[in-house]
């Protein structure tokens, strides 16, 4: 088939790349001709394992390019991706600029029927929208259809989930439209993946209920790490008993210092605001909210507990990007975390596989902020080493190594990567979230 997906961010580049790589001819559509221009040569504006070699195989193969030509990409084909950004706005409503831009270059540019999926995670009933504004700008008599899709993509395994995902979610409201569908996922479907057919809204509200009820999750167990601490439970423990009742599960119960990231912060904000909208009380997910916040607040608590005087002490970082296998910093906790080891005058000596590029943006280097591209180097005369993101380097690093470069063998592990055993055996001062923590009692009140 052929395909447009307008927008070539994260989800709009993955989106085209994925379904070029299924035989589909695909043109990727962008306002900014700096992104075309990498794009073009190969080049991912993003890090995501594996999309630069699929990218460039599919640009080879003649299957995927990209355009700023509006034109182009709308008369391309008949099935057109809305990818753009639907970021915060002020009062934490989604901003549905892009959606309202692309729907005009839509109705300014259409030749002939067009399926127009909404991709972009968008408030319940934002499909009518897109109705209505390509109605007022449409000036022929041509037939559409508007559709919802949403994406589950996880930042770091997004091809992986493209290919592989747990459903396929689609919205619509013709019959063409579902037949479309039902073409275009012919793929998945002979690979036994559910497709859900149901309305634009409902499919609107599934994206915006499962990330907030996965972000519910995450806050959950961090809830329960707190009563963990007090009694001298593991919360790991707690967790994986939990997690092999089925109706349970065991994904998305690991404690640590929170969420972050482009989706779970922005999604539950959206989600309590069209809550508001309509008059309902969603205090459920404000307290996810909330939670989640205080674990950024908990964790700093924790580490002036642990260390006493911060002014001048050595506090080597390692993890930096919200999660592990991204360079993505948005909404990341180490961002509040750093913020205020820095107002207290800590030096700070920071290390991240992927996102020191993004975070110097934030936090530019300076006497007290150093980055480094060896995480050893960043333990030389520390007082205590922090750990803010699970990346695999981390948990397999050598803790010889560790101790022997450090002034004083103190971690303090934000997403318990370590075994408390392997620790404690070891000689370190470790603690963590929800386990046994060294002189817990004496330090913590
Ligand atoms: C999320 C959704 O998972 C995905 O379906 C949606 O399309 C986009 O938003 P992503 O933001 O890439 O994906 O990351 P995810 O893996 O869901 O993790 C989000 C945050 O939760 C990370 O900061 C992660 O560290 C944290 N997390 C996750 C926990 O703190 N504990 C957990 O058990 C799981």
């Amino acid at each position: 088939m052929k395909i447009t997906v307008i927008g070539a961010g994260y989800v709009g580049l993955v989106t085209a790349v994925g379904f070029a790589d299924l035989g589909n001819e695909v043109i990727c559509m962008d306002k900014m001709p700096s992104k075309l221009s990498k794009l073009s040569k190969g080049i991912s504006p993003i890090y995501e394992p594996g999309l630069p070699e699929l990218l460039q195989k599919q640009i080879k193969q003649g299957k995927i390019h990209f355009t700023d030509k509006i034109k182009e990409g709308i008369n391309f084909s008949d099935v057109i991706f809305l990818c753009v950004g639907t970021p915060q706005g002020d009062t934490g409503k989604a901003d549905l600029s892009q959606v309202e831009e692309a729907s005009i270059d839509i109705a300014h540019n259409m030749n002939s029927y067009k399926l127009i999926i909404e991709k972009s995670t968008v408030p319940v009933n934002t499909h009518q929208w897109v109705k209505k504004v390509i109605k007022r700008y449409l000036k022929k008599d041509i037939k559409f259809d508007v559709a919802s899709n949403p994406e589950f993509l996880k930042e770091g395994s997004a091809l992986d989930d493209f290919m592989n995902p747990d459903r396929i979610v689609v919205g619509v409201e013709s019959e063409k439209a579902k037949n479309i569908f039902k073409e275009l996922y012919r793929p998945f479907v002979k690979k036994s993946i559910p497709l859900i057919v149901t309305t634009p809204a409902a499919a609107e509200l599934i994206k915006h209920a499962s990330n907030s009820f996965l972000a519910m999750k995450i806050s959950y167990i961090n809830m329960v790490s707190e009563i963990c601490e007090k009694v001298g439970a593991d919360v790991d423990m707690v967790a994986e008993g939990m997690g092999y009742d089925r109706r349970i599960g065991k994904d998305f119960l690991c404690a640590g210092i929170g969420y972050g990231g482009s989706c779970f912060p922005k999604d539950v904000k959206a989600f309590i605001k069209i809550a508001e909208e309509h008059g309902l009380d969603f205090s459920l997910i404000e307290e996810v909210e909330k939670i989640n916040l205080k674990r950024r607040a908990n964790f700093i608590k924790r580490i002036k507990n642990v260390l006493w005087i911060i002014k001048d002490k050595n506090i080597a970082v390692w993890g930096l990007s919200f999660k592990p296998n991204t360079d993505d910093i948005r909404e990341a906790p180490s961002i509040d975390i750093i913020r205020e080891l820095e107002k207290s005058k800590a030096n700070l000596k920071l290390y991240d596989p992927q996102a020191e590029e993004g975070f110097k943006h934030i936090f530019p280097e300076k006497q007290n902020i150093k980055y480094f591209d060896d995480k050893y180097k960043t333990l030389k005369d520390a007082d205590a080493l922090l750990i803010l993101t699970e990346w695999d380097e981390f948990k397999k690093a050598d803790l010889n190594k560790i101790k022997e470069n450090m002034r004083l063998p103190i971690i303090i592990d934000g997403r318990n990567i370590c075994s408390t055993k392997d620790m404690k055996k070891k000689g370190f001062e470790y603690y963590s979230i929800g386990r046994e923590n060294f002189d817990l009692k004496e330090v913590w009140k």
